[in-house]
């Protein structure tokens, strides 16, 4: 890979900046100045060091989101806010996108990367990726809608869920956590209209081995750590 490319996405700055920085001999490959922006690197093996700081080659990037309500999953849309508004500018080059989609007036965790091979493996209808949910209510749920969703509910002539967990979690019983392994549209709450129920708030709190980080606020967005990247990536979760 060329040294403007690979130092201009390791660190999100603009090749022609880069190129200068590279003529002023701020660049060094293995202890070596280059000088000559065009040099092909091993991005891999060989030790980069830009302004005497070592620099990390890397192609994807991997992001949690607390999703706030108000934002479209989306990267443009013409009338609101969409949630690639919400990275730091410092990831703009990587160009992520939203993994799956969240309603504008969902919240909770989301995903975004520019790994596409990723986001269609877990966004594949085969892999059956679990999604958990906290649900607010307008009713509260009863024992037998726990039964309702294990069976799976019918949504569409020819789609019916496949068996979705229902668990209460407030005495009350308005509040509960959905597990669902398809992501059919408005799935969580049209799956409350079929137990004559609604849904008034709804946030997704995990996604496969993937847990939203609690102290994430709302709107914020943080790099996965290496070991939610592999909870994320495993098999069968
Ligand atoms: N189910 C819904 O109804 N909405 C979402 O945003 C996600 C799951």
């Amino acid at each position: 890979m060329r040294i403007d490319k690979l130092l201009s996405n390791a660190l999100g700055i603009g090749r022609k900046e880069i190129r200068q920085s590279v003529k002023k001999g701020l660049v060094r490959c293995n202890g070596n100045v280059i000088k000559d922006p065009s040099v092909h690197v091993d991005e891999n093996n060989d030790e980069i060091v830009f302004c005497g700081e070592a620099v990390k080659y890397r192609e994807f990037v991997y992001l949690m989101l607390n999703k706030p309500e108000g934002y479209i999953s989306a990267t443009y849309d013409k009338k609101y806010p969409v949630v690639t508004d919400l990275v730091p500018a410092e990831y703009a080059h990587f160009e992520v996108f939203p993994v799956g989609r969240l309603d504008i007036d969902t919240h909770g965790l989301l995903l975004l990367t520019n790994d596409g091979d990723l986001a269609h493996r877990l966004l594949s209808p085969k892999s059956h990726v679990p999604k958990t949910y906290f649900v607010e209510s307008a009713k509260p749920v009863k024992e037998e809608d726990i039964k309702i969703f294990e069976n799976g509910i019918e949504l569409e002539a020819d789609f019916t869920t496949l068996p979705a967990k229902l668990e209460i979690a407030s005495d009350d019983k308005t509040e509960s956590l959905v597990t669902i392994y398809e992501g059919k549209f408005h799935q969580v709450k049209r799956m409350f209209e079929a137990i004559d129920n609604e849904v008034v708030y709804l946030k997704r709190i995990s996604m496969g081995g993937l847990k939203l980080d609690q102290a994430l606020a709302e709107g914020q967005c943080r790099e996965l750590t290496a070991e939610e990247l592999d909870a994320l990536c495993a098999k069968n979760n």
